[in-house]
Order: C-alpha cells, then sequence, then structure tokens
C-alpha cells in the first residue's frame, strides 16, 4: 500500500499533475532504510568485495519530494567506522544530520546504527549523497532527487522517466589500500582503472563487454537527464553523439536554459539537462555517451573514456545491441580543452525568474581570501616518501592544512568548548606573492598544520575568493561548501585584482550552487548568507586533495530567534 501510493505521488508529479500536491499542506515522513555492507562485485573480470549500501552499486536512488522529512536510518554492518553526508541538501538547523565525520558527528561504529533526520525545504532537482568517511565514498554513493511541489518551469513536456547518471571511478584494487598507501607514502593515489556510468564501464575497457549502461527513449520525446560526478579525483567531459543538451539545472537549482555540445562536471556537481531524441535512429538505433576527464594536473592520471548507450525505441520488437566499433562522440571535448571548460562555466545563470529569484548578496559583511594549493613536505628520515622529488604531498588553504581532530567540532561548538579559544582560520594569506606566476621552488611549500575554522555570526554575509596557486602545479579544484549554498559572482585567470575584478562581478543573475570549480591557475569569489547554524566543512571534492589537507571549516553562531537556532543533538548521535 505504502509503496503503491509512493508510486502513485512519482507518477503524479511526473505527469506534471502537480496542483493536487501543491494544494495539500501536509507533509510526510519518507524513511528510508540503508545497510552498510560488503558486497562482491567484478568488473573488469576482477572480483573484490566493495562497500555498498544495501548490497547496490551506486547505492539506492532516494526520491522525495520538496518539504518532505527524510529519516534515514544507517546501519554499519561492516568492522570499520562511516558516515553519509546527503551532499547539496542545506540541513537548516539540522547540522547533525550533515554526516561529514569529526565535524558535525563522530563516525558510527561497527555495528552500530544512527538516524539521520532532516526536512528538505526550499530546494528541488538532483542531489546526491555518499559517504563521508576516509574514501569510502568510491563505492558509497547514490542519487537524491527532490521532487519539485509547483511545475518544472520549463515549457517543454518530459517524458516521465528519471534518469539518474552517475559517473563513478572502479579500481581492481581495494580502495581502502589505494588510500592508505598514498597516505602512507605521501605520494599521489593510485590511479582508477575505469571510470563509469552508473558503475558501469562499458565496453571500450579490457573484459567490460556485459558492463554497459543502456538508456532507452522513444523518438520525439524528451528527457531530463540527471548528471551526478562522483568520481573521486577526476573533473568529466560529458556528451552524447549528435545530440545537443539543454541545462537547465546545476547543484539543485535551475538556470537559465542554454544549449550546449557537451558539459563539464566537477566531482560534488549534479547538472540536469534535457535531451530530446530528435535524430535520425538509423539501422541501430544506437548514440554513444561519453564521459572523460578534465585534465589540468601533470601528475598521473586515468586518460580513459568510458562509454554508455542511448538506444531508440525503433520498433518494440527489434532488440539490436551496440556493435563494435563504439566512436567516441567528435563533440566530447579534449583531455585539455580548458577553453570549453571556461566558456561552458560562464554559460551558467541562475534562472532569477519571480518564482525562483536570485537571492545574491549585493552587499557583503566580510571577506575572505585564501589561497587553494597543493604542498610538499620534507620526508622524515626514518621514512620512504613518493611524492615530488621524494618528499609528501600535502594541500592548504591559506597555508594551514586541515587536520580532522578526533571529537565532532559541532558537538564542541554546541557545548562551547575548545572552538571558541582556537586561533580562527586567517582570513587573508599569510604572506602576498605572484600566486599563479611564481617559480613553485623559490616558495616555502610546506603548510601549517591545524584545525581552524572562520567563525560567523547569524546572518553574515561572506565573499571568499578561492585563489589557485602554481605551488607543484596550477589545477582545477572543486571546492563544496557544506551546509550553504553559494553565488559564484566571479571568476577569472591569474591573480584575483581586488580593485579591478569586483567591479566586473555578476551581481544579477550568479549561478548559485554548492560546489565550484575554480579555475586551474586563476581564481573564483562567491558569495554566501551564513544563515545556517552550525559548523560547516569546506574543501576540495577531489578526494586526494582532501586527505591532503584542502579543507577548513567555518562556524555559524546561531540567531536570536528561535527559529534561528541550532537544534539540540539527537539522542542517537554516535559517540566518539
Ligand atoms: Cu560531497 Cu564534504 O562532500
Ligand atoms: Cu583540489
Amino acid at each position: 500500500m505504502e509503496a503503491k501510493f509512493h508510486n502513485f505521488l512519482l507518477l503524479a508529479i511526473s505527469l506534471l499533475a502537480t496542483q493536487l500536491l501543491s494544494s495539500s499542506s501536509t507533509y510526510t515522513i519518507k524513511k528510508f532504510h540503508f545497510n552498510v555492507e560488503w558486497k562482491n562485485i567484478t568488473r573488469l573480470c576482477h572480483s573484490k568485495l566493495v562497500l555498498t549500501v544495501n548490497g547496490k552499486y551506486p547505492g539506492p536512488t532516494i526520491d522525495v519530494n520538496e518539504g518532505d522529512n527524510v529519516h534515514v536510518t544507517v546501519t554499519n554492518k561492516v568492522a570499520m567506522n562511516t558516515t553519509i553526508h546527503w551532499h547539496g541538501v542545506r540541513q537548516l538547523r539540522s547540522a547533525w544530520a550533515d554526516g561529514p565525520a569529526y565535524i558535525t558527528q563522530c563516525p558510527i561504529g561497527a555495528g552500530k546504527a544512527y538516524t539521520y533526520k532532516f526536512s528538505v525545504v526550499d530546494q528541488r532537482g538532483t542531489l546526491w549523497w555518499h559517504a563521508h568517511f576516509s574514501w569510502q565514498r568510491a563505492s558509497i554513493y547514490g542519487a537524491f532527487i527532490i521532487h519539485p511541489r509547483t511545475p518544472f518551469p520549463f515549457s517543454l513536456p518530459i517524458y516521465p522517466a528519471n534518469v539518474p547518471i552517475i559517473f563513478g571511478e572502479w579500481w581492481n584494487e581495494d580502495v581502502e589500500i589505494v588510500e592508505s598507501e598514498m597516505m602512507l607514502y605521501g605520494g599521489g593515489p593510485q590511479i582508477s582503472d575505469a571510470y563509469t556510468f552508473n558503475g558501469l564501464p562499458g565496453p571500450l575497457y579490457p573484459c567490460s563487454d556485459k558492463d554497459i549502461f543502456i538508456q532507452t527513449v522513444i523518438p520525439g520525446k524528451s528527457y531530463l537527464l540527471r548528471l551526478i560526478n562522483a568520481a573521486l579525483n577526476d573533473e568529466l567531459f560529458f556528451a552524447v553523439a549528435n545530440h545537443t543538451l539543454t541545462v537547465v539545472e546545476i547543484d539543485g537549482v535551475y538556470t537559465k536554459p542554454f544549449a550546449t555540445t557537451a558539459i563539464m562536471i566537477a566531482p560534488g556537481q549534479t547538472t540536469n539537462v534535457l535531451l530530446t531524441a530528435d535524430q535520425l535512429p538509423g539501422p541501430t538505433g544506437i548514440f554513444t555517451m561519453a564521459a572523460r576527464p578534465y585534465l589540468t594536473s601533470v601528475f598521473h592520471f586515468n586518460n580513459s573514456t568510458t562509454i554508455a548507450f542511448l538506444k531508440y525505441q525503433t520498433n518494440p520488437k527489434s532488440n539490436h545491441p551496440p556493435i563494435p566499433p563504439y566512436p567516441i562522440p567528435q563533440n566530447l571535448p579534449n583531455l585539455e580543452d580548458t577553453l570549453f571548460a571556461t566558456n561552458f562555466l560562464n554559460s551558467l545563470k541562475s534562472l532569477g525568474s519571480n518564482k525562483f529569484p536570485c537571492k545574491v548578496p549585493q552587499k557583503i559583511d566580510k571577506q575572505v581570501i585564501t589561497t587553494i594549493s597543493l604542498n610538499l613536505q620534507d620526508c622524515s628520515s626514518n621514512q620512504t616518501c613518493r611524492g615530488f622529488k621524494q618528499n609528501r604531498f600535502f594541500a592548504s588553504m591559506n597555508n594551514q592544512s586541515f587536520v580532522r581532530p578526533w571529537i565532532s567540532l559541532l558537538e564542541s561548538h554546541y557545548h562551547n568548548q575548545t572552538l571558541r579559544s582556537s586561533p580562527g582560520f586567517p582570513e587573508r594569506p599569510p604572506f602576498a606573492f605572484n600566486y599563479t606566476g611564481v617559480d613553485p621552488f623559490t616558495e616555502n611549500m610546506s603548510p601549517s598544520f591545524g584545525t581552524r575554522v572562520l567563525r560567523l555570526r547569524y546572518g553574515e554575509r561572506l565573499e571568499i575568493v578561492l585563489q589557485d596557486t602554481n605551488f607543484l602545479n596550477p589545477e582545477n579544484h572543486p571546492i563544496h561548501v557544506h551546509g550553504h549554498n553559494f553565488f559564484v559572482v566571479g571568476r577569472g585567470f591569474g591573480n584575483f585584482d581586488a580593485g579591478r575584478d569586483p567591479v566586473r562581478y555578476n551581481l544579477v543573475d550568479p549561478p548559485e550552487r554548492n560546489t565550484v570549480a575554480v579555475p586551474v591557475g586563476g581564481w573564483a569569489a562567491i558569495r554566501l548568507v551564513a544563515d545556517n547554524p552550525g559548523v560547516w566543512f569546506v574543501h576540495c571534492h577531489l578526494e586526494e586533495h582532501t586527505s591532503w589537507g584542502l579543507a577548513m571549516g567555518f562556524v555559524v553562531e546561531s540567531g536570536k530567534e528561535a527559529s534561528q537556532r541550532l537544534l539540540p543533538p539527537p539522542t542517537d548521535l554516535p559517540p566518539c
């Protein structure tokens, strides 16, 4: 009965019969059960135990309606710690349910459970969830879909099919080993063996002819593809042969629609595109979809391409399988196509309609300028190091390499401990230099280590300028902010110029999102209103960089009104 009703709701929404929904004022509680467990999975002829939720890889999709209360009980059935993060969900006043280990909670221990309780308010579209403990998100991830309570604001009738396409990475090796070797020797991680579409590498990889994602479409219909980049360490380009994509939403926020031949999507980001099956299907009715990395790093990386297929349902009886050769779509950008990435990102604008206004702060109360860097530290004499020149890699913001404590920062803050007395996160780089121009070897590349957080008053309007540096290697860094959406008011190459650049900010319809790809050798300026009390993690969504310390945190104090206060901790919050 419950399931039937749920299906009915989904159908009703898909058919845009949303009047029925928007008139009802009762919000429902949606309950989910996530068991974190091992599952034997085979890809590329390598079988291994993979960490999963409910034995699924990728994990189950969470489908909820805007305004719902969501309860997810996570039961840890493995002999290691875990947590789950609802990436992009605002978690208004419910910071306890955000999930990053040692920031908002201590991990869920072996055999223990914790119920994440939160509501999805004033958000709609595609987000996702993933483990937020060590590198577990390599396989513990899934789509988080919020169905809107008012009709989709674009005129195209969309065929009622939900098509999440989650990009990921597959390692033949155990990811736990990949991670621990990287941390032990301080070198770059072993690269993945494949990129995947919904966990499937596709036929361009060895021994992968059966693991192919195929999406069937009806000719003439339009579909909403929900693209999610869950890869650990790689920005990706995505394209569908012969088809244009119309971008309508990023990170769960509507955009001004625009047509493009491909997209760039950084880890942590989501992009909803409309695709119309409007091509002549030819004898097979099959078109290739492809993703490959957008490369800005000089380090060893996986430069392979994953493909999947769009299959026109031309005749219900014809069941033509994809046949080799599998040409890569010509509209897929090349690995180093920074020009494409830049033009694409510059085309993203908030919808800014009456119903969905763009609430970018016109004025700010505080500006933080922070470098984002890779660093090197000398190898101690009793160690073997595999980073550049036999040293050890680290990463930092304003030269602070973030160290995760063995306590929950949120609990500590709530109980008024330690956070107050410790020095705050520096609001300017410790020393100024030509960030994107220096010969790195003339600069001191070793960071300081610590757990410094920025303190903000409730409602403070914050601007953060994220400045890439040339230490070791300039790179595109996807910086993610927990608990808040922000507006990307400016981006550019080279060094941020406090005199020249702010006058060119877009304060009309800048894109609103939760993860910004900071241009390689450049900067991005973001603005947000600190309207969510709690402690929030800010970090690079390239997992290797987070492991090396490219992160910070900020505290938002509770406001004066009851509705501006952090709720008390849930009773089942895991102990440290
Ligand atoms: Cu998607 Cu802190 O993460
Ligand atoms: Cu990074």
